[in-house]
């Protein structure tokens, strides 16, 4: 009897080994519960006056982490005062504010607990661009994730016809307001690019541009030319059509 309580007793203690051996050697994964931010490494594109979402995540190797009871800071890089928007003790605490953001800034509160820390700015300026970066001082104080906010700025261009040039017409076309810089571009009706006369750009005190070109256009079957204005950066174009009368080419 008593043998069979030592094998017993035996194997046991065989197994408790092996456990704590596999633990030692093979500790259980666990999640990292103070989660890292991360941002978006492509630029977030919007255009002057639109509401535009800065995307940051709190979240640790395995999952989200609630944020609603952490500190939320959004910072703009390129300033000396550099508080966008500040959160913490579970409400909004912007004292500290950039003037420039005071009541177009918010996170959604509701999404806090996915860790979804996104910033909402509202009403975008030409000035909000730039680089942008959140963190949560409460997890980790130096530990930020950025993001690029690129705003943009557009016109419809607006053609008129300057009069006879040697056998064609001279056609002007303008367009102000945006930025970036944009490229102007004149195409007849089958899509092709027309060879430009002179392009001039202006910038003014807002930092916002005004391309003029104008072209010399010869009589076509349906005299239709478009001035195109675009702008790759923010991924935007603008087109005007003008159909030309006849009488006005062959005069
Ligand atoms: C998660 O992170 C913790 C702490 O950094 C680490 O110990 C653990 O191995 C990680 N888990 C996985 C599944 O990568
Ligand atoms: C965060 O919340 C906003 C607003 O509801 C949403 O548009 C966005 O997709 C969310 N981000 C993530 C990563 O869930």
């Amino acid at each position: 009897m008593e043998d069979r309580w030592n094998v017993l007793f035996q194997g046991l203690f065989r197994m408790l080994v092996i456990c704590l051996v596999l633990a030692i050697f093979f500790p259980v994964y666990e999640a990292d519960f103070t989660g890292k931010v991360f941002g978006q490494t492509e630029p977030v594109v919007c255009l002057v006056g639109e509401d535009v979402i800065l995307p940051c995540t709190l979240r640790n190797n395995v999952s989200t982490v609630n944020a609603v009871k952490e500190a939320v800071e959004w910072q703009k890089m390129d300033l000396t005062q550099k508080d966008v928007h500040f959160y913490t003790d579970s409400r909004d605490s912007n004292m500290d504010q950039i003037p420039s953001y005071r009541g177009r800034t918010s996170l959604f509160k509701e999404e806090l607990r996915k860790g979804n820390i996104s910033l909402k700015l509202t009403s975008v300026k030409l000035s909000d661009a730039g680089e942008y970066s959140c963190s949560v001082p409460s997890l980790h104080r130096n530990e930020k994730a950025f993001i690029q906010l690129k705003v943009g700025a557009v016109s419809q261009p607006v053609i008129s016809i300057m009069g006879p040039k040697d056998d064609g017409v001279v056609l002007k076309c303008e367009s102000g307001g945006w930025y970036p810089e944009p490229k102007m571009t004149w195409l007849d009706s089958d899509g092709s690019i027309l060879p430009d006369g002179p392009i001039e750009t202006q910038i003014d005190s807002e930092g916002r541009y005004t391309v003029r070109g104008e072209v010399t256009i010869q009589k076509t079957d349906n005299n239709k030319f478009t001035c195109r204005v675009n702008q790759l950066q923010i991924n935007q174009m603008k087109e005007t059509e003008m159909n030309i009368p006849g009488d006005v080419v062959t005069s």
